[in-house]
């Protein structure tokens, strides 16, 4: 058994070829943490289950879908974005930088970063982490296009994976971040996120986070509404996924899709509405579960933030801003950060 094996004992590793490999939790981890987490987040009289439950193989598709929607503003604008300051970002890169993503999903958006390494790297490290498995169809379809490209791929949560990067070697790391999944925490959380990237990055390391700016409560209500119902199905989708993997009898047609604009606390939030009194029966969670009509299962925030706030969040979590670079709407920012 090689080291980083040893360091790494709760993976599987699976190795697929010469450029491509991936690390998994093994499935009982998985499987447990998920009825555990169901049990604890729907047992109380504020239900919720956490957005991170929403990938699963159909729910990682419906987001794919969510992204191409006329309104759906954040992939396109994030785009936009990353295409412009390519030559910018390439300023602050060198041949010893590898590519760590959080959340990496579809990897669609990372190519634009990995174009800016193929220019100055004979051969590309890329880290993807995401607990979803289409993680590794995405790698797959990034080793056709990358001949140099060696990905190692983290099946896991962004701690788990942090942490294995942390314990893996000493090169330094462009971190990224994109897609304003970091919207999902709430501030104390992410502060606390802030803090653990902070904590395993070196000196020379760069963290790219994509974030979300507050804006017209129409333009944000309807990115999370959409009007062919994508939206609804992927925040459904999260019953089916229960329901599959837990044994459960959710009844789809019982819930609906509630997302609206919180003006105080800047965020986006997303509910499945009770449309019935109801009982659902959660076998591997083991619960059984009344609701009644017009109850609310709280699945998501999402938080847009003021220039001033990405300051001070960056400020007080030590790190040191190197840019901040919006769209021409300022609709979306990027911001580019070091430890201080
Ligand atoms: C909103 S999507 C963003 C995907 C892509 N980065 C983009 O910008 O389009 C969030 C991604 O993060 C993954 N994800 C969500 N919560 C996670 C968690 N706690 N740990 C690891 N991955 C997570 C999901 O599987 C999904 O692929």
């Amino acid at each position: 058994m090689n080291e980083i094996m040893q360091k790494n004992l709760q993976y599987k590793k699976y190795v697929i070829d010469s450029n491509l490999e991936y690390f998994k939790p093994h499935s009982t981890k998985i499987e447990k943490t998920f009825a555990e987490d169901v049990s604890y987040s729907l047992n109380r009289d504020s239900k919720f289950i956490s957005p991170k439950y929403f990938y699963d193989k159909k729910g990682s598709e419906l987001f794919e879908q969510i992204c191409s929607l006329p309104e759906y503003y954040p992939t396109r604008t994030e785009i936009e974005i990353l295409k412009k300051i390519k030559p910018e970002l390439e300023g602050y890169l060198d041949v010893s930088f590898r590519l760590v993503e959080l959340g990496s999903g579809s990897s669609v958006k990372t190519r634009l970063i990995l174009d800016v390494f193929d220019k100055i790297q004979d051969r590309i490290e890329y880290f993807p982490i995401d607990i979803s498995e289409i993680l590794t169809e995405s790698s797959e379809l990034l080793q056709k296009d990358y001949a140099d490209l060696h990905i190692t791929g983290i099946v896991d949560t962004y701690e788990g994976g942090l942490e294995f990067i942390e314990k893996y070697d000493d090169k330094k790391n462009l971190i990224i971040f994109l897609g304003s999944s970091y919207g999902n925490f709430t501030p104390s959380e992410g502060k606390i996120f802030l803090k653990k990237i902070n904590s395993i990055m070196k000196k020379d390391d760069l963290f790219l986070i994509g974030l979300d700016l507050v804006k017209n409560k129409d333009i944000l209500e309807k990115a999370y509404d959409d009007s062919q119902g994508t939206t609804a199905k992927f925040n459904l989708n999260v019953l089916s996924r229960i329901n599959d993997e837990l044994d459960a009898d959710f009844d789809l047609e019982n819930f609906k899709h509630v997302a609206k604009y919180n003006e105080k606390d800047q965020r986006i939030e997303m509910y499945l509405k009770s449309l019935v009194n109801q009982s659902i029966i959660i076998s591997k969670a083991n619960i059984s579960l009344k609701m009644a009509q017009d109850e609310l299962i709280h699945t998501e925030h999402s938080h847009k933030y003021t220039l001033s706030q990405i300051e001070s969040m960056m400020n007080q979590t030590d790190f040191e801003i190197k840019e901040i670079w919006m769209d021409e709407k300022e609709n979306y920012s990027l911001s580019l950060v070091s430890k201080k």
